[in-house]
């Protein structure tokens, strides 16, 4: 009996990136990225020494891969473009070779009925741009809308759901604050710059996309953090879990969608004396050009607490100063990867934009869990058994149901991710896919019970 059903033509599917799948760094004319170059510098940050061209290899295998997803139940599936594939030096020539690729797989998503939804940015600066500045320079902003302008007259005829950003807040903290991607800066002004201008750069290529008339819907991609207090009672933590939401959260979020950014965010900045670069329109194009469909990433939630300790930072102001990280106690963690597990979270982020961003259309575009060391878990008949995988999507889904039962406007579920693959500084650390991947065994793959189970809630549009 299936208990939880979803509505009719739920998007069932998986997530996953160019850059983190295809592997063949310079093979057919595509040039180096910033993961490129960043490997061939210093491979010690790299988990394991594994670089991203040794991934999955879904460019010499994607026709045998789009089975495997026919196989565990999809009926959609998201990639990236790779910025550095269509243009090896960001800009100037198109590489035909990658065009002829990325039509090839948009094409045989089609014909086995499994709609393809791309994404351009997924961290994958061409390092020609980031040598000059990349998204610190306003120029990449219009790189980026010309890339993004080429690829809907490409594949706009047949790729009717599209994403300007995967995780911008990503490359913000991660580039800029924190070292995990390059150019590994620590500086809060850059940090800010650098999200001005990727959301800049979203709506713009938001307006060409509707300047093109083009027949489909296009949006965004946040992974989103519920921040929670320590304790709802004491109003030093809640108005640090409201700046680390406005930092985090709403930095995106309400420009994507209201078109303007948080006025909370806005004061801090100017307090802290870092308002980026700001040209005239500039804030009129992001008013005017916000999102048809949000995707939501959600993996934890954020749990905070009123600043004990304030630190002087040799580098400068960091958002910790504004607020304290809280390893509240009991809560369940994912012993194969130290996350926080909280399933109600997905809830709570699908009822706040009902209630908050006018319930506009979204979906659930990753969840996942990620295991180290998940060999341990391959049965004598070469199956790799993640039933705490299975326990782990259900349990989310069910507050997914639950969030639409009550109004939220969602969509579909993809789970991140397909195929194991290679996650930037944790290379093939944390294992994600419905599909194993051997890299030792000719990136042999194989079926785990959770694509099994997928397949089954996909058929039945419900579990
Ligand atoms: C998501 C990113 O946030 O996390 C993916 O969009 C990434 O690109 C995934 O691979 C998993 O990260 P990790 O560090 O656990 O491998």
């Amino acid at each position: 009996m299936v208990e939880y059903k979803f509505p009719k033509d739920f998007w069932w599917g998986s997530a996953a990136s160019g850059p983190q799948t295809e592997g063949t760094f310079d093979g057919d004319g595509k040039g180096e990225n910033i993961w490129d170059y960043w490997f061939k510098e210093a491979p010690e940050k790299f988990f394991n020494q594994v670089g991203p061209a040794d991934t999955s290899q879904v460019y010499h295998t994607y026709k045998e891969d789009i089975q495997l997803m026919k196989e565990t139940g999809h009926n959609t599936y998201r990639h990236s473009i790779q910025w550095s594939r269509l243009f090896p030096e960001g800009t100037g020539e198109v590489n035909q070779v990658a065009v002829a690729y990325y039509h090839n797989l948009i094409d045989e998503l089609i014909a086995n009925d499994i709609e393809p939804f791309m994404n351009l940015y997924h961290f994958d600066m061409p390092m020609a741009l980031q040598e000059k500045g990349g998204w610190m320079n306003r120029e990449t902003v219009d790189a980026y809308v010309h890339f993004a302008k080429t690829c809907f007259e490409l594949f706009g005829s047949k790729v009717k759901k599209w994403f300007t950003h995967n995780e911008p807040i990503v490359p913000v903290e991660a580039g800029y604050l924190y070292q995990f991607h390059y150019p590994a800066e620590i500086n809060m002004a850059h940090a800010i710059q650098v999200g001005y201008h990727e959301m800049l750069s979203s709506a713009k290529a938001i307006k060409v996309y509707r300047e093109m008339n083009q027949d489909g819907q296009i949006g965004i991609i946040l992974n989103l953090t519920p921040s929670y207090p320590r304790d709802e009672n004491n109003p030093e933590d809640v108005k640090a879990s409201v700046i680390a939401d406005a930092m985090f959260n709403r930095s995106f979020l309400d420009p994507s969608i209201k078109g303007e950014f948080p006025s909370e965010l806005v004061e801090i900045v100017k307090e802290l004396d870092m308002m980026p670069e700001i040209q005239e329109d500039d804030l009129k194009i992001i008013k005017e050009n916000t999102i048809d469909l949000l995707g939501i990433n959600y993996y934890q939630p954020r749990r905070v607490k009123a600043k004990e300790t304030p630190v002087d930072h040799e580098h400068g102001p960091m958002p910790d100063d504004f607020f304290d990280n809280y390893e509240m106690p009991g809560r369940k963690m994912n012993p194969h990867r130290g996350w926080e597990i909280y399933e109600k979270g997905i809830y709570d982020i699908l009822i706040n934009v009902r209630d908050n961003y006018g319930n506009i259309p979204c979906y659930i575009s990753e969840n996942g869990m990620g295991v180290e060391g998940e060999e341990k878990f391959r049965n004598a008949e070469g199956v790799i058994e993640d039933d705490y995988r299975i326990e782990f999507v259900s349990e989310h889904l069910k507050y997914v149901h639950q969030a639409i039962e009550e109004g939220a406007n969602c969509l579909g579920y993809h789970m991140w991710t397909c195929m194991d693959n290679w996650s930037w500084l944790n290379a093939y650390k944390n294992r994600y896919g419905f599909i194993s991947v051997e890299l030792d065994k000719d990136y042999k793959r194989s079926i785990k019970n959770s694509g099994r189970w997928f397949k089954k809630v996909s058929d039945n549009n419900g579990f």
